[in-house]
Order: C-alpha cells, then structure tokens, then sequence
C-alpha cells in the first residue's frame, strides 16, 4: 500500500497527462505524443489506485484486468477503420454500464453510513449517476446498431414524441424525490429502478428519432455523456480522478458535438429531438436532375492532371473504403515533381467520424502542410484547374445551397464545382450517407471516372508513369 499522499500526487500528475493529451490530439503532428501522455497518464492512474485505493479482492480485480485488457487489444486490433465509430459507440455504452452498476453497488453498499444533507447529496448523486449512465447505455447501444446497419438509419418517429419525452422528464423528477425521501427513511430500491428503465427507455428513443445525416453529432454527443456519466462516478466514489477525467472527455464531447452542428449548420437541439436526415426531401432526393453525366477513363484524368497548375483533393468515405490513401498520396507525389501544386481540401464531416480523413492521410504519410481544413481552401476553387473528388458525395453536394427543401439543405459544403474540372472517383451514381442525389454529378465541367476508388487511382498512377 502507498499512502494517500503519493496517491493524490499521482492523480495530479494522470490529470495533467490527460489534459496535455487532449492538447496532443489537437494538431495532428502532436497526436501521437499526446496518445502517449494518455497512455501514460492512465498507466498512473491505474497503479496508484491498485496500490493506493483498492482495500483487497485482487484476484477478481486482476481477472477482470485480464479479461477486459484481453478483450480491448483484441477488437481494437480487428477493427477496420470503416468500423471505428461502431466500436467507440459501444465502448459509450460500457462506460454508461459501468456507471449504472457502480451507482447500484453504492446504493447498496451497507458500509456506508451518511446522515442529513451528506446523504441527502450523496443520493442525488447516485441518482443522477445511474440517469446519465443508462442513457448513455441503451442510446450508446441504439448508436452501434444504427451505425453497424443492424438496425434502419431512418428516424422513428412516434407520433407526439416531444410529449412522451417531456412526460419521461417529469416522471424522472417525480421518482427522483420518491427516491430521496424513501433512502432517508432507509429504502428507495424501488424509484430507482422505475428511474433506471424509463431513462433506459429513454436513451433508446431518443437515438432511435435521429436519422442518418445527424448520426456524427450523436456519437459526439453520447462521448459527451458518458464523461459526465464517469464523472457523476467519481462523485458517488469520492475519487477526484474520476471527476477531472470525466469532466474533460464531457466537454471535450460537448465541444465537439457543438463544432460538428456548426459543420452541418444544425441546432444541437434540432438534433435532439430528431427526426432529420430521413432521406424523403422532394427532387433532391428522388433523382430528376436535368444534365448528362460525363465519364472519363484514367489516361485523360492523368492528362488533365499533368496539364493542371492547380489540384485540389477533396477525399470522403468512399476513400477510406476504398483504402486509397496510399495510392493518393503517390499520385501527390508525382504530380509535385511535376511542379503542381497540389492540396488537400477536408470537410469537417467527411468519412464516417471527426477527423477520418485526416488519419488516413497521415497513415499515408501526405504531408501536413498541404492538408487544410474546409474553411481555410473553399473561397480557393475558382483559382484550381482541377479539384479531385475521392469517393465523396454529401460533402460536395451543391444542393446543400441550391435546393431549400433538400435533407442536407445549410450544411456547408466544398465548392469543389467551381474549379475549372472536376474528376468524381465513384463506382456508380449512387447516393452517399444521406440518401441525396447530387447535381455536382451532372454538371458541365464535371467528369466521372467510374470504378473502385483505388483500382481508379492505380490506373491514373500508371497513365501517369507512361507520360513522362
Ligand atoms: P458519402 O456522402 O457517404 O459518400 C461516399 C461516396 O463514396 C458514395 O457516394 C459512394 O458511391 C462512394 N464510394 C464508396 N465506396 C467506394 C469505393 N470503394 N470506391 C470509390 N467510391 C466509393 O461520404 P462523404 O462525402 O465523405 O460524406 C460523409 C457523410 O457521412 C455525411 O453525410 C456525414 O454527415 C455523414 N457522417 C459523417 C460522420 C463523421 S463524424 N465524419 C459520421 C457519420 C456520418 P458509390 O457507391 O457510387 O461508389
């Protein structure tokens, strides 16, 4: 055992590495320092409490190490990067568990004994607690299915919805007294139950309402909740680590759920209560769009390409499908031995989660310095010869600003139409994730060149090759 001093000293420290963490994962130069300051920092974290806090039962403690660590390695190794936030959806939804069970365990821990006010807020706590962590669970779960298929991406809607979740609401309110006056007197098992199911029903509701397009917004959003599920823990524990860490990753989600609406010009409350991104919208949606479509084959892309000054990548979810960042970034390279200035245009929510993009090329090892973010290039396009759009759909979806009843209608979105060209990499004239046809597609200056993304890319590399 160490004493409680060295242990306050190491979570010092665990909160510092979590914050310079979060700094790291800012820049993407710095994210892999800051990967190993959070590394690091739960590393202490997990031995001062194991040496510190922890009073006994260690075998179990270390068999679910084991388990759980097992488990961990083994699916983080398995997943595709496709799948990555199916997997943070479900790891919501364990920390939404464990918040639940922790609240239960604390409830009826028979050690414990608090009298008066301490009680008092030591019961709202566990109470709020076991709220927030089973709407994480069942909204985390709903999530997974949801994102992994298993379940329609189309919003359900319950006809007076707004009044169900509101009467949930007051419910929750009422049980919450129930349960203060009924734990004084030495029960209150039964309001809390009653409270967990309806904020279980609750969670699953709500992300059952939300449809497709807001789907980035309720991963962020639920990442959110379960910090200040963890962090409502730490309160029932007394444990100030529990606190700070699940206070950050709480804001951090909110933070991040705040710039990702901003990304899709919606109201974070819109969003909650659902019912967007159905995919229904008029003629956006259904396909009549006056115009011919146009295909190229990779010998006139590499001409195009090699005749251009100016090229503008703009890579979506078709990329990473495609695993094409390698041939992307050798097609870059190519082009600037060639003296073409090449750039990369990532839009906020391209690909399946915050910052997809962005990983892939680093993986890829494009430089950073010609990678920028959607504000920063999109008054550019006039002044580019040809942008590239790589399996991306909604991103660069002019109906976002033409069509007013369009489901994607205000989200900002890459002006890649105004360059002199642009090249679509697509297989097909499918929709992407919002189920909008895009007249990007039918535009005069637009060239289709079919295929995989990365069969694509291979034959323009080749095309490349052979006019030196
Ligand atoms: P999408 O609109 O989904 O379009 C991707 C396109 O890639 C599809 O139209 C598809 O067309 C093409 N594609 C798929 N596999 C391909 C392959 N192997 N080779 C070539 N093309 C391929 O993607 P986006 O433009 O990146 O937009 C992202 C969308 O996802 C937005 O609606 C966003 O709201 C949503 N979303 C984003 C996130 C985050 S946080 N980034 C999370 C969840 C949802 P074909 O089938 O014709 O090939």
């Amino acid at each position: 055992m160490i004493s409680s001093g060295i242990v306050t000293v190491s979570y010092i420290v665990a909160m510092v590495l979590f914050i310079l963490a979060l700094g790291g994962l800012s820049n993407q130069e710095k994210a892999s320092r800051g990967n190993w300051y959070g590394i690091a920092g739960m590393a202490i974290a997990l031995l001062a409490t194991l040496l510190g806090v922890v009073t006994g039962h260690y075998v179990i403690l270390f068999v679910a190490l084991l388990v759980g660590g097992s488990v961990g390695i083994m699916l983080a190794r398995r997943v595709q990067m496709t799948q990555m936030p199916e997997l943070v959806a479900i790891l919501h939804s364990l920390v939404g568990l464990a918040a639940v069970l922790v609240g239960f365990a604390n409830f009826m821990d028979s050690s414990m004994h608090l009298v008066g006010v301490e009680q008092t807020i030591h019961d709202i706590e566990t109470y709020i607690g076991i709220l927030i962590g089973a709407v994480t669970l069942s909204g985390s779960v709903i999530a997974f299915g949801k994102l992994s298929g298993r379940i329609g991406g189309k919003p359900l809607l319950v006809p007076g919805r707004h009044w169900f979740n509101l009467a949930l609401l007051i419910a929750v309110i009422w049980f919450g007294r129930d349960f203060v006056l009924q734990s004084a007197a030495g029960g209150g098992m039964t309001p809390l139950m009653l409270m967990t199911a309806i904020a279980l029903l609750y969670g699953m509701h709500m992300v059952m309402a939300i449809g497709g397009a807001d789907m980035p917004v309720v991963i962020s959003m639920l990442n959110s909740y379960s910090g200040w599920a963890a962090a409502a823990t730490g309160f029932m524990l007394d444990n100030d680590l529990l606190i700070v860490t699940g206070a950050l990753v709480g804001s951090s989600g909110a933070i991040l759920s705040y710039i990702m609406c901003r990304a899709m010009n919606r109201k974070f409350i819109a969003v909650i209560a659902g019912g967007f991104g159905t995919g229904g919208g008029a003629a956006a949606a259904s396909g009549d769009i006056d115009g011919e479509v146009a295909a190229i084959d990779s010998e006139e892309t590499a001409a195009l390409l090699t005749n251009a000054k100016e090229v503008m990548i703009v890579p979506g979810y078709g990329m990473a499908v495609a695993q094409a960042q390698h041939a992307v970034f050798e097609i870059t390279r190519v082009l600037r031995d060639r003296k073409i200035n090449v750039r990369f245009g990532i839009h906020p929510v391209a690909g399946r989660m915050p910052g997809h993009m962005n990983v892939l090329l680093a993986e890829a090892r494009v430089p950073y310095d010609i990678v920028y973010e959607m504000d920063e290039i999109n008054d550019d396009f006039p002044n580019i010869d040809v942008s590239v759009v790589i399996g991306a759909n909604d991103i660069v979806n002019p109906s976002a600003q033409d069509v007013p009843d369009s489901p994607i209608a205000g989200m900002p979105v890459l002006e890649v139409w105004k360059a002199a060209t642009t090249i679509v990499l697509k297989r097909s004239m499918a929709t992407g994730y919002a189920g909008v046809q895009n007249p990007l597609f039918f535009k005069e200056n637009t060239r289709m060149l079919f295929g995989d993304a990365k069969d694509s890319l291979d034959a323009v590399l080749r095309a490349l090759a052979s006019r030196k």
